[in-house]
């Protein structure tokens, strides 16, 4: 949710740029700060929020425990580890690459290394979620199929693996591209 009051601030910036009465930001501010609302609301708020309804629908709809909780603190440490130094190098104002930070567009190498953590925080996080469906199945805590909810979140979190890993080993290369290696 901070992610998202962060987004919603930047988005102020950015909407009052592209008003064309008002025009408040210069072009290099303009573009960090559209890459930083882009990132924060569309990858750190949205799957922020998607690890918590995957954790919600295996444990409260299930009534059951979450499989590995210290794995998953670490997933979110990353998760957070992550997003924090994505930020840190857009606001350097060197990596104003917009969210989808095509090649070769280059950012700075901490602007890579923060999604990929992020990223691996949370393929982690769908990981616990698998297992906590496991430990409900296995610990009978539900009768019959899961909920449709929980199937839903189920599907989400098939696609996320796809997604999210696709994304950050694509991100590798890059990171290393943006290191000159
Ligand atoms: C708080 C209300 C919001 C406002 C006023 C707002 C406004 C804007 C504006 C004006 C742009 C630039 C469009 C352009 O110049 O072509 C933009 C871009 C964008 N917005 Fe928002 N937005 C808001 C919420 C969101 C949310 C909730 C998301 C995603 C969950 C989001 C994701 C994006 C993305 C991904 C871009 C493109 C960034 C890029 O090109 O790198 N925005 N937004």
């Amino acid at each position: 949710m901070v992610w998202l009051l962060i987004g919603g601030l930047l988005a102020i910036g950015v909407v009052l740029t592209r008003w064309p009465a008002v025009h408040w930001l210069p072009a290099d501010t303009f573009y960090m700060v559209l890459t930083a609302h882009g990132i924060d609301m569309l990858i750190f708020w949205i799957i922020f929020f998607e690890i918590a309804v995957l954790y919600f629908a295996a444990s409260t709809l299930l009534r059951c425990r979450i499989a590995t909780p210290k794995i998953a603190w670490l997933a979110f440490a990353l998760m957070l580890i992550g997003s924090i130094v994505n930020n840190v190098a857009v606001f350097r104002g060197a990596s104003s690459v917009m969210m989808t930070s095509y090649v070769p567009m280059m950012a700075e190498p901490n602007f890579y290394l923060g999604l990929i953590l992020f990223a691996v925080g949370a393929l982690i996080a769908c990981f616990v979620f698998f297992g906590t469906l496991v430990v409900a199945k296995k610990e009978k805590t539900y009768e019959g199929s899961v909920p449709l909810v929980t199937f839903g979140a189920i599907t989400a979190a098939i696609i996320a693996v796809f997604t999210i890993s696709s994304g950050a080993i694509i991100l590798i290369p890059t990171w290393l591209m943006s290191l000159a290696w």
